[in-house]
């Protein structure tokens, strides 16, 4: 049995370079970044209260929060300002020939 499954998150065409989407995944709410460098999946809600990510900004591979501007690497999920002092979960993403972007998440 595999420790991930794979969902379709959507397509990279959706998603333009600098952006996020937030999308509901296996009943988990999920922020998708795409940067310069590939596509992130990360938990879509702040480690710190109750926001959802993906209505915040990404600047580079920092992720900040939309609510108290806690930041994060979007690549890790690392803290990088506060006032978040967790982390955020990751995810693995795979990208297909067509664009479709699938997240594995764990069983
Ligand atoms: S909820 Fe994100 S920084 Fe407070």
């Amino acid at each position: 049995m595999s420790e991930v499954t794979w969902h379709v998150a959507g397509n990279l065409s959706q998603i333009a370079e600098g952006k996020m989407i937030g999308v509901e995944l296996g009943g988990r709410a999920v922020v998708i970044c795409r940067t310069k460098e590939g596509v992130n999946a990360l938990d879509n809600v702040c480690s710190h209260a109750y926001a959802l990510m993906h209505e915040g900004r990404l600047r580079g591979n920092r992720l900040i929060c939309p609510l108290h501007g806690a930041s994060f690497d979007c690549r890790t999920g690392a803290v990088l300002g506060a006032p978040a002092t967790s982390p955020l979960a990751t995810f693995a993403v795979r990208v297909g020939d067509d664009g479709t972007i699938e997240v594995g998440l764990p069983n």
